[in-house]
């Protein structure tokens, strides 16, 4: 294969390009990884309600969220360390968002610091924050955030504690510590020149982001993981809220909502904005798929807050899927870290144009024009759409 038609080609591209130890990072779920096939089987399973003959020559993809203007109803989701997938990965990829039209997410542990990336792109972009134990160091965080001109402020409350992901034992990411892990990921990297030679030799990819300050000079992965485990605070509850709310005073999404209670409180508490989210089948192994936790939670709070969501979302097909069942934008996630690790940006403006073609083509044949139009009307009732049974 030599170019890609789908995100799920830009996958096949990424496992050839990647060492494993990253290429299963992104692409594993947590524990047996049910959610994780859930998330993908459950969306696919919901029937498009064709109609035809409607005068589909104008459609609209654009659509507005949080007082401004998106292209697509679509956003690049935080994920840690993506930015090792090509050199200097998020910059590229907020890039890409960029001449897109779309936010992009940049994750607390990603590997290009907040600077780096507002260097990069002229438009604001958003920000994800995980409770981290040292609030001095969270304060900074925002502090740097607000000044940097951030638009969001995408706050994670599903990972108090971390799921387990087999695969990055077997991969070497997780597990044999010290000198036997680095060499196995070193072995990875020579067996991948590609991605040795762009990332591993020319992207710096030891120079570890919004942590590096903490972590201290020749750190590496397993020091950063430590700092994951030992940092993110499991004391982190609703009243954890007024602190966050105290530093920023931008829009506030709550991402990692499942539940149709904690969507109220979060509605209550004066959220902008939830994201329906299992963390793309990363934490609790067992959880619904979004697709089905997302319409009762649209259905209890859908007027009082902008409902995000994210999860299984391989095509611009489940982009519909998710506003249809009452999503009002859609984070994509590994879909644009594939892209990026098999093309950089070029990779994940293409992958957008595929999304946004997918979308176009089955808006037409649903009869929506806009993005308002899609609801669930376009989908056949109880054919499949958790929405429906
Ligand atoms: C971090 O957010 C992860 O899912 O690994």
């Amino acid at each position: 294969m030599r170019r890609a038609a789908s995100a799920l080609d830009y996958r096949e591209l990424a496992r050839r390009r990647l060492p494993p130890f990253l290429f299963e990072y992104i692409d594993g779920g947590s524990y047996a990884e049910v959610t994780l096939r859930r998330n993908v089987a459950d969306l696919e399973a919901i029937a498009l309600r064709q109609r035809v003959l409607t005068d589909v020559s104008t459609i609209d993809v654009s659509t507005e969220l949080f007082g401004r203007k998106m292209a697509l109803p679509v956003a690049l989701a935080p994920i840690g360390l993506a930015g090792m997938n090509a050199r200097r990965g998020e910059v590229q990829a907020a890039r890409a968002a960029e001449a897109a039209g779309i936010p992009f997410c940049l994750s607390t542990v990603s590997a290009c610091p907040l600077d780096e990336v507002a260097a990069g792109v002229v438009n604001p972009f958003w920000f994800q924050l995980y409770m981290i134990r040292d609030r001095g160091f969270m304060r900074d965080l925002l502090q740097k955030a607000r000044g940097l001109g951030c638009s969001a402020l995408v706050f994670t409350v599903d990972m108090p504690v971390p799921g387990s992901r087999y695969r990055d034992y077997h991969s070497g990411l997780a597990g044999a510590a010290g000198a036997a892990g680095s060499l196995r990921r070193i072995w990875q990297g020579v067996t991948h020149p590609r991605w040795a030679w762009d990332v591993g030799i020319h992207g710096r990819p030891h120079q570890l982001g919004n942590v590096a300050p903490v972590l201290g000079k020749n750190s590496g992965l397993e020091d950063f993981f430590a700092w994951m485990r030992n940092n993110f605070d499991p004391t982190v509850s609703w009243r954890d809220l007024d602190f966050i709310r105290s530093e920023w005073g931008g829009p506030l999404i709550i991402k990692g909502i499942l539940d149709a209670e904690d969507a109220r409180i979060a509605a209550d508490i004066g959220a902008d904005g939830i994201v329906v989210s299992n963390h793309g089948g990363r934490q609790l192994d067992g959880v619904p798929s979004t697709a089905r936790a997302l319409p009762p939670i649209v259905d209890a709070v859908g007027g009082a807050l902008t409902v995000l969501a994210d999860g299984g979302v391989r095509s611009g097909l489940d982009v519909i899927r998710l506003l249809a069942l009452g999503a009002q934008g859609v984070l994509l996630g590994r879909a644009w870290v594939y892209a990026l690790a098999a093309a950089g940006e070029a990779g994940v403006t293409h992958m957008l144009k595929l999304v946004e073609a997918e979308m176009r083509v089955a808006m037409a044949l649903t009869g929506a024009t806009s993005i308002a139009a899609i609801d669930r009307s376009r989908l056949v009732p109880d054919a499949g759409a958790p929405g429906g049974r």
